[in-house]
């Protein structure tokens, strides 16, 4: 069986964008793939964070991962800082890496572009982290949204690197993406991706959102004047943004929901697509409340980390024996 590795960051409310273009992408490959689906608080400090809320993060994510469908019979579930192997390798992957190729990954590029003060050296360092928790696992394929691509393609230069230095040791990952949704974008600013740290709430819908807050949000999100219900990115990138969401919530094609609204206005496609998110949004906080009262999450974390270990710790020993770290 062909094995999938991925992970989301725990630094703030989960939103549609991670859905769409990650986790209804693991739902799908639970079935025909083996699935290690983590959360990624090392790479959650590289920015400040109260402890208290990275928990309440952490335990809202894994509650959202069980809730929109990830089966801990079939995916092991776990958290990063679970296994140690992942800082383990870390380093070893930053010490493989050139300082030249991480300055030229976008997140740090825009963040230093802008002036931002405050950048931690962590937040420099995140890609050879995260090239090693895919590698950790000689995983095949890497289901991220378009955003973290960047991150891949340098996990396939440093598994490279690091199996010409030192001899073939690591599987080499490609990353894998939906063909729609992979990068839903801010209602408001539809240009921009839909992001958790976008500052104007109105642009992301939150998985925890009240429903009707989030039809709302549906209701007022940034179109165009052009007044044709069609997918045009380019041109229409409001409406095109609609319509994946609509699409990947019901799995109708794209094409079906154009045809349907031909000659109708912008008005009646976003009340059908407020309706939708409402239903979805219901159910999925409905199961969130029962997994959270449950307490199973523990005894999910627990038996993931086990399997992960298990994994983790034979790699890093070849890893280090490789390196000369093992006499
Ligand atoms: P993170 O936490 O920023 O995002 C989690 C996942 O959600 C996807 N995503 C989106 N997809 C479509 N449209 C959007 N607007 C949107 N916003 C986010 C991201 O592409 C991602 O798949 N560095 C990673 C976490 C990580 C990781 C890993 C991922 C750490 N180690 C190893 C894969 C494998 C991150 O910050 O994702």
């Amino acid at each position: 069986m062909e094995r999938m590795v991925s992970g989301i960051k725990p630094t703030g409310r989960l939103h549609l964008g991670n859905y769409i273009g990650a986790i209804s992408q693991f739902i799908k490959y639970q079935e025909e793939y083996e699935l290690f689906i983590f959360i990624a608080n090392l790479h959650a400090i590289t920015v400040p964070i109260e402890a208290k809320e990275l928990r309440k993060n952490t335990k809202d994510l894994i509650a959202l991962y069980l809730a929109c469908g990830l089966d801990p019979e079939k995916t092991t579930l776990f958290l990063q800082s679970d296994v140690d192997a992942h800082a383990k390798l870390g380093w070893v992957m930053t010490c493989t890496s050139y300082v030249g190729e991480l300055q030229r990954m976008t997140q740090y590029k825009d963040k230093t572009a802008k002036g931002e003060s405050g950048i931690t050296a962590g937040l420099f360092t995140y890609p050879p982290l995260m090239a090693g928790d895919i590698i950790l696992y000689d995983a095949d394929y890497v289901p991220v949204g378009k955003d973290q691509t960047q991150h891949v393609e340098l996990t396939r230069d440093l598994a490279e690197r690091f199996n010409n230095r030192y001899s073939d040791t690591f599987k080499i990952p490609k990353p894998l993406t939906t063909s729609v949704g992979q990068k839903i974008c801010s209602l408001q600013d539809p240009t921009k991706k839909m992001s958790k740290s976008v500052t104007d709430p109105k642009g992301t819908i939150d998985l925890l959102d009240d429903p009707n807050v989030a039809r709302k949000k549906i209701m007022s999100a940034v179109t165009d004047s052009i007044g044709i219900i069609q997918y045009d990115p380019e041109n229409q990138p409001g409406i095109s943004n609609l319509l994946t969401i609509q699409s990947v919530l019901t799995n109708e094609p794209i094409e079906s929901i154009v045809s349907r609204y031909q000659g109708k206005g912008y008005g009646e496609l976003k009340k059908e697509i407020g309706q939708t998110i409402f239903d979805f949004l219901t159910d999925l906080q409905s199961k969130y409340k029962a997994i959270i009262e449950s307490g199973k999450i523990d005894e999910v974390l627990k038996q993931g980390a086990e399997k992960a270990n298990y994994i983790a710790n034979k790699k890093i020993r070849k890893v280090y024996k490789k390196v000369g770290f093992t006499l």
